[in-house]
């Protein structure tokens, strides 16, 4: 004989298909909904998309078509004196965004774990490992790469001095010897000695093992920066 007393202890279908073997009263499926809407509302606004939604935006679906692309973000940044804007994913490196959203290939990809130099830049005066460094933090940043040093047609004193020198064999971390070189030549606690300038070159790995030129093609280009 069917008891009232078991059928309120029974799990109802619904409480079932939730897995939780209990019945939800309809106050606390109340209050979990409310809960559920609260939460959605507040990461939506977390992203940007909650203004539209929560303020039933009319023309929240409406796309602009010079947006960034889904998943990316805009930076803009001068580089080499000239204003760039790029939409990059929020895990692009410098390098990347130079190398390929740029195509501005100067810029070497070598051990991509900041242990070489290859990919070495200037970004607000200072030189940095771009292979490290995320696009996005350097949004309205002034960023120069051995592009910036010179062109082809007309060399930069320390591009022109590696020339001379004979700073290189296969090439690959010269823009990165470069750049750090250059910004050795510019910071004045750096001494002039071979030490010192062996010392601030450390960084700046060079399989071919053109160290011997390369600090000679360094040495040169400071006589004629700095008159020494
Ligand atoms: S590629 Fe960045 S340090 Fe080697
Ligand atoms: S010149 Fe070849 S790695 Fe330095």
């Amino acid at each position: 004989m069917k008891d009232d007393h078991d059928d309120a202890k029974r799990p109802t279908d619904e409480a079932k298909a939730a897995g939780t073997g209990r019945e939800h009263s309809p106050s606390r499926r109340r209050f979990m909904r409310n809960i559920g809407l609260s939460s959605l509302a507040a990461g939506a606004a977390s992203t940007g998309f909650g203004s539209a939604f929560a303020a039933g935006d009319k023309h929240a679906d409406e796309t602009d078509a010079d947006a960034p692309g889904a998943g990316k973000q805009r930076v803009t940044f001068k580089i080499n004196g000239q204003m760039k804007q790029v939409d990059v994913t929020p895990n692009t490196v410098l390098l990347d965004a130079i190398r390929q959203n740029l195509e501005m290939s100067g810029t070497k990809k070598g051990c991509d774990h900041g242990q070489c130099g290859a990919c070495n830049v200037h970004v607000n005066g200072t030189v940095i490992n771009s292979c490290l460094s995320l696009a996005v933090m350097h949004d309205g940043d002034e960023i120069t790469t051995v592009e910036g040093l010179g062109s082809a047609e007309d060399l930069g004193d320390l591009q022109q001095a590696f020339w001379q020198a004979d700073g290189y064999q296969c090439g690959y971390c010269t823009s990165g010897q470069m750049m750090t070189a250059a910004y050795i030549l510019k910071d004045k606690r750096i001494g002039t000695s071979g030490d010192e300038l062996r010392q601030a070159m450390s960084g700046n790995l060079c399989r071919c093992g053109a160290y011997k030129n390369i600090e000679a093609a360094i040495a040169q280009a400071r006589g004629k920066l700095q008159g020494a």
